[in-house]
């Protein structure tokens, strides 16, 4: 399995992950997921990492260099997913090791995601590769 970053320009890129994305959040089509990719690349720090293997698509990573006095400078994980058929074999920890260099390289000093409070698999795996769980993340909806 090989890692390569995305070019967010490109249509084909995005449907070539949009099948994988989808399995994290089944919610938006395709053309939604355009629009979204196309609005969070538009700040410039937004970022889509892609695992592949045989020129298929296995996983996805976006993530983005954030600046703020809570966490100073740091890299925030947006998205996470491993084709199904292709979890458990260790692509879910490199591609935290793959953010961890970017972070690195990138000066900030920590890196940060949020999971749902019922991901306990996700839980495990991030405390595993050595992440702390260290705030809850609070949610309001607002009515349309
Ligand atoms: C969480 C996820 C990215 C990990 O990727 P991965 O390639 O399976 O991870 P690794 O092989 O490096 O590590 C496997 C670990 O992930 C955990 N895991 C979570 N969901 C899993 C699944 N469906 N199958 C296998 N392992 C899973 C296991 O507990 C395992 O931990 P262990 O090694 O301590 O037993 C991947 O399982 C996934 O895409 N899950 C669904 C989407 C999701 O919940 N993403 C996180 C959103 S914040």
């Amino acid at each position: 399995v090989e890692f390569r970053q995305i070019d967010l320009s490109l249509d084909s890129e995005i449907e070539r992950v949009y099948i994988v994305l989808k399995e994290l959040r089944s919610t938006p089509s395709l053309s939604e997921a355009k629009a979204i990719i196309a609005a969070a690349a538009l700040t410039g720090a937004y970022r889509m990492v892609e695992a592949f293997d045989n020129e298929k698509c296995v996983g996805v990573m976006a993530f983005r260099i954030l600046h703020d006095f809570t966490h100073g400078r740091h890299l925030y994980i947006d998205d996470l997913v491993v084709t199904e058929k292709m979890r458990g074999k260790g692509i879910g920890e490199k591609f935290l090791e793959y953010a961890e260099a970017v972070a690195q390289k990138g000066g900030c000093s920590n890196l940060r995601l949020c999971t749902g409070l019922d991901n306990k698999q996700a839980q495990k795996f991030y405390e595993r590769c050595g992440w702390q769980a260290r705030a809850y993340a609070f949610k309001k909806k607002l009515s349309k």
